[in-house]
């Protein structure tokens, strides 16, 4: 596909060795987008998941090497049956089509989140995807599925007091070692954080990952986000100072 003229302008601006190493997106307005053109909600994570596919290419391509999608978190449970059924549908049929473009690119998937409650077709999708891709060497895919940042810093407080019970930890733990037990252990935090639609909340999302991240929110709806807004992002970005407490 050509290039439009924005996103050429904006790529000419673009310095390509300061693209953020590590992106995370709040993917959110998909209900909205579908209500405002008078469709059912599900109709907007249909046209949410053409919006996944074509980030992650567009992410790769400009040399992001970890992408984090935030795709159903440990709230998202409770809405309507129907909603929450069709969202558990997608990982398969996301997989199902995109696997080969995945290798292509190099891609490797993996999954942030507490797996054991997802039911198991779910959880044989993401196996699937990550068993297969788990050699690629290009941009790390992280979905958040059944993800939450506070039940993560539980979960890995109550492994450190195991480890620690059964002797194979001792003395006072670091924020280095912490970050380890995380789901996110051993990649680096998130250097921006997108959120699309308007709302301007974490939203329990990688609260400890998120500490010195830039921020960068858009009133676009997720299904409506392209490559033109995803270079916006990473322009301002550029031109954020980032100081990390220092001046
Ligand atoms: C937020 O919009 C979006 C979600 C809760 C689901 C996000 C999921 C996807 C975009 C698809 C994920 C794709 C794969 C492959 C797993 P909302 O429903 O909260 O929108 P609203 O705030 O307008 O109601």
């Amino acid at each position: 596909m050509g290039m439009t003229e924005s996103e050429k302008e904006l790529l000419e601006k673009i310095e390509p060795e300061k693209i953020p190493d590590h992106v995370a997106i709040i993917m959110d307005g998909n209900g909205r987008w579908a209500l405002e053109r008078g469709l059912p909600r599900h109709e907007g994570h249909r046209q949410g998941v053409e919006t996944v596919r074509a980030t992650v290419r567009n992410s790769s391509e400009l040399g992001i090497k970890i992408l984090t999608l935030f795709a159903f978190s440990t709230e998202n449970w409770k809405r309507p049956v129907r909603e929450v059924n069709y969202l558990m549908s997608l990982p398969e049929k996301y997989f199902k089509t995109e696997l080969p473009e995945l290798m292509r690119n190099n891609v490797q998937v993996r999954l942030i989140g507490d797996r054991d409650k997802l039911p198991g077709k779910v959880q044989k999708a993401v196996k699937e995807g990550s068993e297969k891709t788990k050699n690629n060497s290009g941009m790390i895919l992280n979905f958040a599925l059944n993800y939450g940042s506070r039940a993560e810093i539980i979960m890995a407080v109550n492994r450190l007091i195991d480890q620690a019970g059964c002797g194979k930890i001792s003395g006072n733990v670091n924020e280095k070692t912490f970050s380890k037990y995380l789901y996110t252990a051993e990649l680096p935090d998130p250097d921006l954080l997108i959120r699309t639609s308007g709302e301007m909340r974490i939203s329990n999302f990688l609260l400890w990952q998120l500490a010195y991240s830039e921020l960068w929110f858009t009133d676009v709806y997720w299904p409506d986000f392209s490559k033109v807004h995803l270079l916006e992002a990473v322009y301002d970005y550029q031109a954020r100072k980032r100081r990390f407490g220092k001046i």
